[in-house]
Parts: C-alpha cells; sequence; structure tokens
C-alpha cells in the first residue's frame, strides 16, 4: 500500500528570461494518491495541472516554495528526479521528449535498470518488451528508432504507455494521455493503464480534458482544477458536470 500525499503544495516557475522574476503557478494543492486508486484532475488550460505534475517529477524549472510531498512519508522533494523513479514515481509527459541517437530499446533497459536497481536479464527482457509492444499494438521496429523522434503525436503516447508497463511504478501522474489519440489507440492505451492497475494496484493521477477516457479508466475521485489549485472534489459526476456545463461555475467562484 502507497500513499503519495501533497499538501499546500505552492509551485514557481522559472521565466524563460532567468532575469524576470518566477511566477507563482500553484497555489495551495492538497491531494492524496493511494494505490489502487484513480484521481482524475480536470480543469481550463493554463490552470497548473502539468506544473503539478512536473513538480511531482521533480522538474529542476519548477521551484517548490511551500508544502510538501511526500511518498510513505519519505519526501519526495528532497529527492532528485531518479530517486523519485526508483521511489515509485512515474510520469507519462503531456509532450514527450525526443532524444535522437538513443534507441528506444536501449533507453527502455537503461531506465528498467534504473528503476529495478539491477539490469534486467537479456533474454527475459526482450520478451517482456516483446510481450509489451505487442498488447500496446507497437511495431517491434520502434525499439530500433530514436526515442520520440518522428513519432507521431499517438506514438509517443503509446510509448509512454509501454514505460508504464514495463516500469512498474506505484503511482503514475498521466498528463494528457489521451489528448491525439484515434478511437483504436484510445482503447489500447486505457487497457494498458487498466492492466497496469489491475496487475500493480497502482495508483494513477490522471490528467485530462476529456470524459471519452474515463469511460474506459473509471475515476474514483475527479479533481477540478482552477488557477493553481483544486477548487472541488467529486466522483465520476462531477466530469459529467464539467462536460455539461464547462468550468464557468467554478471560475466565477475562484475569480
Ligand atoms: N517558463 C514559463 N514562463 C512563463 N509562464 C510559464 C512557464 N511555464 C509555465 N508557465 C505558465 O504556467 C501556467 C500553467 O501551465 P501548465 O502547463 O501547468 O497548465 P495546464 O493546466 O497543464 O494547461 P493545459 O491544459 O493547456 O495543458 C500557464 O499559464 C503557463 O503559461
Ligand atoms: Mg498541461
Amino acid at each position: 500500500m502507497t500513499t503519495l500525499e501533497i499538501r499546500d503544495l505552492h509551485v514557481n516557475v522559472a521565466q524563460t528570461d532567468a532575469d524576470a522574476e518566477p511566477i507563482n503557478i500553484l497555489k495551495g494543492v492538497d491531494l492524496t494518491v493511494r494505490s489502487g486508486e484513480t484521481h482524475a484532475i480536470m480543469g481550463p488550460n493554463g490552470s497548473g495541472k502539468s506544473t503539478l505534475s512536473y513538480a511531482i517529477a521533480g522538474h529542476p524549472k519548477y521551484e517548490v516554495t511551500q508544502g510538501s510531498i511526500t511518498l510513505d512519508g519519505e519526501d519526495v522533494l528532497e529527492m532528485s528526479v531518479d530517486e523519485r523513479a526508483r521511489a515509485g514515481l512515474f510520469l507519462a509527459m503531456q509532450y514527450p521528449v525526443e532524444v535522437p541517437g538513443v534507441s528506444m530499446s536501449n533507453f527502455l533497459r537503461t531506465a528498467a535498470t534504473a528503476v529495478r536497481g539491477e539490469a534486467p536479464k537479456l533474454r527475459t527482457w526482450v520478451k517482456e518488451v516483446k510481450e509489451a509492444m505487442g498488447d500496446l499494438g507497437i511495431d517491434p521496429a520502434f525499439g530500433e528508432r530514436s526515442v520520440n523522434e518522428g513519432f507521431s503525436g499517438g506514438e509517443k503516447k503509446r510509448h509512454e504507455i509501454l514505460q508504464l508497463d514495463l516500469l512498474k511504478p506505484k503511482i503514475a501522474v498521466l498528463d494528457e494521455t489521451d489528448s491525439g489519440l484515434d478511437v483504436d489507440a484510445l482503447r489500447v492505451v486505457s487497457e494498458g493503464v487498466n492492466r497496469y492497475k489491475a496487475e500493480e494496484d497502482g495508483g494513477i493521477l490522471l490528467i485530462t480534458h476529456y470524459t471519452r477516457i474515463l469511460k474506459y479508466i473509471q475515476p474514483d475521485y475527479v479533481h477540478v482544477f482552477i488557477n493553481g489549485r483544486i477548487a472541488e472534489s467529486g466522483g465520476a459526476e462531477l466530469a459529467d458536470e464539467l462536460e455539461a456545463g464547462g468550468y464557468d461555475r467554478f471560475t466565477k467562484a475562484s475569480a
């Protein structure tokens, strides 16, 4: 049983112009994600959802100025990015980065070695990757391609779930993993997430704009994210309300 606990989190982001003052984006986020729970976060563009995911993952541009993040009581903010991954945190990014010159298969093996603390045995590893790729409908030829380089939007998202499948984190943050997926890919990716949920009893923080994915991956909790904080939390019915009514009720209340 794992618990990710976020308390009163305030985060500033450094501006591209290093002389400019950092901007305050997160203004007191409280959220607890436990093993086996699926939390959906929905909110307007620019409200700080990706900032929250980067703060959890430890992106250097995001400075926590107040509050805490703990994983089973351990201070996540004290951990480096790779320590966070080893501790069981995983982030599927909204915009996965391209890594020219590093093949997908090398990347996956290096990541698995880092997270597991030892290199996976080659023979079982090859089988493991092949199976995971098969489950996600990924052509084995992708193994030899540079990480995300020239991948279509949907292909990048599938590969994020491939990593989830192979790295088996305790808590997974999925930032708009459903964006840009065609209907078949949405189903395949959702099945991948549900397999992870069933097999690893993982906790999921699913950031999305669409209730479409929530038909496949049923959330236990839905949080409305407005202006750097959670404005309201509820069950799956809250997502339906947002789809029907938009964010007006919440943005007005927070203004
Ligand atoms: N380097 C930066 N310089 C200036 N502003 C930034 C920087 N990085 C992030 N921001 C701002 O922080 C705010 C929150 O961004 P964030 O990506 O967290 O939003 P989001 O909720 O994920 O939006 P979306 O739904 O569009 O993905 C935005 O207004 C964004 O412009
Ligand atoms: Mg975002």
